[in-house]
């Protein structure tokens, strides 16, 4: 089944080369191990991310350098990347955040530019594209993740991309304990891990690739359909559009409240109707672990700090009907007004 999920998920990215692996973060682990990441090596990422982009970086003893992100993409800002490459830059990691396509051709320009690896952390963003192509067929090393809270899942599971079979044979190696692919079970070429995907959920992912276009088109319904109900709303921000070079793939509805609007209250309020709501998502730079590793504190990254404090994911699932949305509606509008 893992290899059918492969070729599977292979043939619907339009990528040569997928290897099946236990989450995201496992995946993007090996994508930096791949690379030949490590100590005294710089990785500019960002810091408006799920925490585990940049954790990636550290667990090959790399650095990571945060840089700023675009306040409408909120993803990477190519200028902020190029102004953070310093002689010790080896790397970009680059995130698709919220299913919305980074600069990629901007990236790899910069990239090509300094003779740095490019890495694309596409967890969130399977059936997005940009310039026309989906993400993740670029040749870039990607990873897509498969979380249930995810456009598709497979329980927990993930995915590594990759343009060549030598790439492909090593991050499969590394993902099954660093065996060789003699045959041999018991023969370790390397040093590896048990970051597998195990043939259950490979099944599942199996029966989800298969209805993933609906699954896509679904979600892209309830995020228009809050487009429309929340249109001309004072106090918020919605979701940036697509447009022609880049089309989201819908993993979360997240709003920006105004300046000067408490979220706190705007969540309490939609608590009280039994509406769930969250900040999503905090800056990986004010998270305790890194506060106390590196000192970073607040005003450093201005741009990501901002849509941390004012994001807040509505409820969004492939199944959310029309009812509900209006329920959630008119209950943010009440809690707004
Ligand atoms: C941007 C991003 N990177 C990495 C991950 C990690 O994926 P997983 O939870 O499958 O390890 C996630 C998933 O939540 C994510 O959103």
């Amino acid at each position: 089944m893992t290899d059918r999920f492969e070729r599977a998920i292979a043939q619907w990215v339009g990528a040569p080369y997928v290897a099946a692996v236990s989450s995201g973060t496992a995946g993007l682990h090996l994508a930096v191990r791949l690379r030949g990441l490590g100590p005294g090596d710089e990785v500019v990422t960002t810091p408006f991310s799920f925490v585990a982009s940049a954790n990636a970086i550290l667990y090959e003893g790399a650095t990571p350098v945060f840089a700023d992100i675009d306040p409408l993409t909120l993803n990477l800002h190519p200028a902020a990347v190029e102004a953070a490459i310093t002689p010790r830059t080896k790397a970009i990691l680059a995130v698709d955040i919220f299913g919305y396509p980074a600069e990629h051709a901007e990236l790899e320009a910069i990239a090509d530019r300094h003779g740095l690896v490019l890495i694309e952390d596409a967890c969130e963003a399977l059936g997005a594209e940009y310039e026309g192509r989906p993400v993740g067929s670029r040749g870039t090393v990607a990873t897509f993740a498969f979380y249930p809270n995810k456009q598709m899942t497979t329980g927990e599971g993930g995915a590594v991309v990759l343009d060549n079979a030598e790439d492909w044979e090593v991050v499969k190696s590394l993902s099954n304990q660093g065996r060789s692919d003699s045959g041999e079970w018991l023969t370790h070429s390397r040093l590896g891990y048990n970051y597998r995907l195990d043939e259950l959920s490979a099944a599942l992912g199996v029966a989800q690739v298969e209805k993933l276009d609906r699954i896509l088109e679904s979600r892209a319904e309830a995020a228009s359909r809050y487009g429309e109900l929340l249109g001309g709303v004072e106090g918020l921000e919605l979701p940036l559009a697509d447009d022609a070079g880049h089309k989201r793939s819908w993993f979360v509805y997240v709003v920006r409240l105004a300046e000067g609007i408490g979220r706190n209250g705007v969540m309490a309020r939609l608590a009280e109707q039994r509406i769930a709501s969250k900040p999503y998502l905090p800056s990986i730079h004010l998270q305790p672990y890194w506060r106390e590793r590196f000192g970073t504190k607040e005003g450093m990254f201005p741009v990501s700090e901002d849509a941390s404090r004012r994001s807040l994911a509505l409820p969004f699932h492939t199944r959310l009907g029309e009812d509900v949305q209006v329920r959630v509606v008119e209950a943010l509008k009440a809690a707004l007004a």
